[in-house]
């Protein structure tokens, strides 16, 4: 089951070739996606190079990576889902105990599409967004690696549509098309998810990203893993170990930045980061706060019956479900939720069911907590000892749930809005940061060179030494 047929037009482990209807779709599907990827993914001549990538050889933990050089739009996309438990029951909510579904149940079909075609977009969006970086990337090793995220996330979406064309019939094809046609940005045909929706202009904008946006598609994954709908659960199961690379990615690429720009600050008589041609901490800060909030748009208003509706039907779990919570009914709880009343933030109790989003969000804020407090080490490993990293308050610049109405300062204090404003450019990217940002993307292509506003990573890919020429 582990084992991955390449010999197949689509690589995959799931015995494609005995469904010739679904063999036949997905290849009709195909060359769609080469033109989109053709079209929409690396731009700026990349495609041609021959880029050392890891591709999936089995899903078997550990052993399922395969390092070698290999031309992006020939990068083996395919459909790898991990191996069925067998026996497996649906876990929580109102279907605990009854054998998992093999097949789309009549009743959830359109809420389990929906689920599907909403993850499934963030996938080619992402490609999208960051289609010109590679243009100003600032070393080999980072492009390498923006390219290995980008090729991964290609692979998503052909997850996705696996299950959108081998589950739900013609409406799964149809949404399957869709996906090839929204653009990211695009005012007419934009991409389903805000977050998605914006320019990824720098490598700090990147990295940032990877660190919060991706982290958020760690957790709706794993929600989702814990699905009663078993090809929904397998999937996502394989796609969080790719995954695991973006968040790397992300995180090590903002620590080698604060790095960085820690070492430019001593160097400096005035302790100025940015007079030396590197980013200075508080805009750091200031591209975390706009991400991290971006990030947190994506799971959803605070109090919600269509989260509720999930959990019920045992679609869509909490944060390691099986594994971290005795009790699966979520049935005569509540969870704390501080709402706005009159202008104040009044705690108030809902129902643990229509709180699942904010569960969720929560498990995610304590995450990036701890990325924080590693960049914060990281700062003091410098012996830099006046400024501290902080995570903005779930409540701070949101436009999506109960706190998009009201403003809120970046510990959660509810504020006037002109309060807010006042101090816009203290708290998120202003125009001036992001030229000042920009003008440092000055591409640095030549093997085991760094541009001079990042550190080095302490290792190359696979063992391969940093001077490694990894795209040729
Ligand atoms: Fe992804
Ligand atoms: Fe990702």
């Amino acid at each position: 089951m582990s084992s991955i047929d390449y010999s197949e037009r689509i690589p995959n482990n799931v015995d494609l070739s005995s469904d010739k209807r679904l063999q036949r779709a997905l290849e009709k599907w195909q060359p769609a996606f080469i033109d989109w990827w053709n079209d929409m993914g690396p731009a700026g001549g990349w495609q041609e190079r021959d880029v050392f990538l890891r591709t999936a050889v089995s899903v078997d933990k550990g052993g399922w990576a395969q390092f070698g050089f290999v031309k992006m739009p020939e990068y083996r996309w395919g459909i790898f889902l991990e191996a069925p438990e067998a026996g497996r029951l649906v876990g929580f909510g109102d279907n605990a105990a009854s054998p998992v579904w093999q097949e789309v149940p009549g009743e959830y079909r359109n809420t389990l599409q929906r689920i599907v075609v909403t993850q499934a977009d963030t996938e080619p969006a992402s490609v999208e967004q960051q289609r010109w970086l590679a243009q100003t990337g600032p070393s080999q090793y980072d492009i390498r690696n923006l390219f290995q995220v980008n090729v991964e996330e290609g692979r998503h979406l052909w997850a996705m549509v696996y299950l959108l064309h081998g589950y739900f019939g013609r409406d799964g094809r149809d949404e399957a098309d869709a996906l090839l046609e929204r653009r990211s940005g695009d005012p007419d045909k934009p991409r389903i998810l805000d977050a998605f929706n914006q320019p990824c202009p720098d490598w700090l904008t990147f990295f940032c990203f990877t660190t919060f946006t991706d982290r958020d598609g760690k957790y709706q994954l794993a929600a989702l893993a814990e699905s009663g709908f078993d090809p929904l659960a397998r999937t996502c199961r394989f796609m969080l170990t790719e995954e695991a690379h973006h968040l790397f990615v992300g995180e090590t690429g903002v620590r080698r930045i604060i790095e960085r720009a820690c070492t430019l600050m001593k160097q400096d008589p005035n302790g100025d980061a940015r007079a030396q041609g590197g980013i200075d901490l508080p805009t750091i800060q200031r591209w975390v706060n706009y991400w991290f909030s971006y990030s947190v748009d994506l799971f959803g208003g605070e109090i919600s019956s269509n989260a509720a509706d999930f959990f019920a039907a045992g679609l869509k779990g909490r944060y390691k479900e099986m594994s971290k919570y005795t009790e699966h009914t979520a049935l005569g709880q509540t969870h704390a939720i501080p709402l706005l009343r009159d202008g104040r933030l009044v705690v108030e109790d809902v129902p643990l069911r229509n709180a699942m989003n904010e569960v969720l969000r929560e498990e995610y804020r304590d995450d990036c907590q701890k990325v924080l407090e590693r960049w914060n080490k990281a700062v003091r490993d410098q012996g830099v000892t006046d400024f501290e990293f902080s995570l903005p308050s779930t409540r701070f610049h949101r436009r999506q749930g109960v706190y998009a109405t009201h403003a809120f300062d970046p510990n959660g204090n509810a504020i006037p809005l002109a309060e807010f404003e006042a101090h816009r450019a203290e708290w998120l990217p202003s125009d001036a940061d992001r030229a000042y940002v920009a003008s440092l993307m000055k591409p640095v292509h030549e093997p085991g060179k760094m541009a001079n506003w990042i550190a080095a990573p302490p290792r190359g890919i696979d063992g391969r030494p940093l001077d490694f020429e990894y795209v040729r």
